[in-house]
C-alpha cells in the first residue's frame, strides 16, 4: 500500500489550481470592462497573483485606482510616466505566466494580430510569449465584421485562446452576439491554460449524479447521490486539458459555466445513461454517478390516485452500465459505493466489471461520502496496488484519482 503523496494538490475548488499562480489581465476600452474588476477578483480569492495592465480608453471606464485596491498591486497604464514601481513592457512580460485580455476590443485584437504595438498593453502582448487567452466583447456588426473575424481566426492559429462572447443585450442597445463571456468560464479558462495539460488528447466521460426512475408521472425513486464527485472529476479532467463529456443524472445541484472542449448530456434514468454513453466517444470512462439498480417495472401515465390505497410497485432490475459498453480498449474507472469490508468489496467489483481502476468510498454511517463536500477514498486498480486517498475536498480527491488513471498507462 503506497502512503499518500505530500505533493498533492489540495484545492477544495477549481480556481484554486491557480494559487500562487501569476496572471497578468489586459483591460481595453469597452462597457465591459467594469466587468474586469470581478473579474480579477475571482482569481486573487483563490490565492493567484493579479497584475493589471489598462489601455488608455479602459481607464476612461474604470480606474486604476479600482484595481489597485482590489490586487493590492499597481496598474500599468502608459508608457511614459516616470515609472513609479516596478512595472514595465518586458519585467511585466517575465512575471506573468499567463494573459487574458478581457474584455478585449475589436481595435485591441487588429493591434495583437498585425503585432502593433503602440502603447504599454499592445507592447507588453508583443512582448509576452506564453499562453495568451482573449475576451471579445463589442457590438454584434463589429464582431461579425470580416476584419474582426479574420484577426480573429489569425490569433487562434497562432494558438491564443478565445473565450467566445454570448448572445444578448448589448450596450448600445442591440440584441446580438458580442457580450462578454460569463466570468467564471474566462477564469477557468486561464487555469486550463496554466494546468498540467497531462490530459490533453483524450476524451473522457464522466457521469454523476444520481438517476430517476419513474413509477407515475409524478413520482420516481432515486438516492442521495448529489453528483459532486462527478463534477469534480469532469472539472478536474478538463483543467488538465482532457476533452470532456459530463453525463449528468438530474440530481446534480451545481453546474459549470459554459466551457469549450466540456459539454454537458442531462439524462433522467439508468438507461438514458447507458444510451447517451452509448453515443459519446471517449477513451476514459468514469463511472462516478450512482446509478438506479432497479425501476418500477411499470410506468403508470398521469398520477396513481391514493383512494385506490398504497400501491404494490414491483421492481425490475437496469442494465448495469459498466458491464454493457464494450470495452473496445478504453480505460474504464468505476465507484465503489460500500456501507462495510470497502477494498475487499471493491476489488471484487473491480473483478466482476472487468475495470482498470475502481475508488472505494463510504456509502452511509460514519464518513458517508453521499452529497458531502469531502471524501475518503481507496483506490484499487487492475495491477493489485491499493493506494489511500485521505479525506480530503472531493475537487483533491478528483485529483488523485485522475493521477492514478495516468499511473495506469505507465
Ligand atoms: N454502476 C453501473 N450501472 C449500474 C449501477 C452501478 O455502471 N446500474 C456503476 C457505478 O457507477 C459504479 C459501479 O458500477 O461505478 C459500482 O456501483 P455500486 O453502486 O457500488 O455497485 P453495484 O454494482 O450497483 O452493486 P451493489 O449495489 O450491489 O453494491
Amino acid at each position: 500500500m503506497s502512503a499518500p503523496n505530500k505533493t498533492e494538490l489540495t484545492a477544495a475548488a477549481p480556481l484554486e489550481t491557480l494559487t500562487g499562480r501569476r496572471l497578468a489581465l489586459v483591460v481595453t476600452g469597452g462597457v465591459a470592462a467594469y466587468k474586469a474588476a470581478d473579474l480579477s477578483r475571482l482569481w486573487i480569492k483563490a490565492g493567484a497573483q493579479v497584475r493589471v495592465v489598462l489601455t488608455e480608453n479602459a481607464a476612461r471606464f474604470i480606474t486604476p485606482l479600482t484595481f489597485e485596491s482590489l490586487t493590492g498591486q499597481p496598474v500599468a497604464l502608459d508608457m511614459w510616466s516616470r515609472p513609479q514601481y516596478d512595472i514595465e513592457h518586458i519585467s511585466l512580460a517575465d512575471w506573468a505566466e499567463a494573459v487574458v485580455v478581457a474584455p478585449a476590443t475589436a481595435n485591441f485584437l487588429a493591434k495583437m494580430a498585425h503585432g502593433l504595438a503602440d502603447d504599454f498593453a499592445s507592447t507588453f502582448m508583443l512582448a509576452f510569449d506564453g499562453p495568451k487567452l482573449v475576451a471579445p466583447a463589442m457590438n454584434s456588426r463589429m464582431l461579425a465584421a470580416a476584419a474582426t473575424q479574420d484577426n480573429m481566426s489569425a490569433l487562434m492559429e497562432r494558438g491564443v485562446m478565445v473565450a467566445p462572447s454570448e448572445g444578448g443585450l448589448l450596450a448600445c442597445g442591440a440584441v446580438g452576439d458580442g457580450r462578454l463571456a460569463d466570468l467564471n468560464t474566462i477564469a477557468l479558462m486561464a487555469a486550463r491554460a496554466l494546468g498540467p495539460n497531462d490530459f490533453a488528447g483524450r476524451a473522457v466521460a464522466v457521469t454523476a449524479g444520481s438517476t430517476r426512475e419513474s413509477w407515475d408521472d409524478i413520482r420516481f425513486m432515486a438516492n442521495r447521490s448529489t453528483g459532486k464527485m462527478g463534477l469534480s472529476l469532469a472539472l478536474a479532467a478538463w483543467l488538465r486539458g482532457a476533452e470532456v463529456t459530463l453525463v449528468a443524472g438530474p440530481s446534480l445541484t451545481q453546474m459549470p459555466p459554459k466551457l469549450p472542449d466540456f459539454s454537458i448530456k442531462p439524462v433522467e434514468s439508468t438507461r438514458d445513461m447507458l444510451a447517451a454513453l452509448e453515443e459519446t466517444k471517449f477513451q476514459t470512462l468514469i463511472m462516478a454517478a450512482a446509478p438506479a439498480d432497479f425501476r418500477p417495472a411499470e410506468r403508470v401515465s398521469g398520477k396513481i390516485k391514493k383512494s385506490g390505497g398504497p400501491p404494490t410497485l414491483p421492481l425490475t432490475s437496469n442494465p448495469d452500465i459498466l458491464k454493457s459498453l464494450p470495452r473496445d480498449g478504453r480505460v474504464f474507472v468505476g465507484f465503489a459505493a460500500e456501507d462495510q469490508e470497502l477494498v475487499e468489496r471493491a476489488k471484487g467489483k473491480l473483478r466482476d466489471k472487468n475495470l482498470d481502476l475502481i475508488a472505494a468510498n463510504q456509502a452511509g454511517g460514519d464518513g458517508n461520502a453521499f452529497a458531502a463536500d469531502d471524501n475518503h477514498l481507496w483506490l484499487a486498480d487492475k495491477n493489485g496496488e491499493v493506494t489511500e486517498i485521505t479525506p480530503r475536498p472531493k475537487f483533491a480527491a478528483a485529483w488523485s484519482i485522475l493521477d492514478a488513471v495516468l499511473k495506469l498507462r505507465k
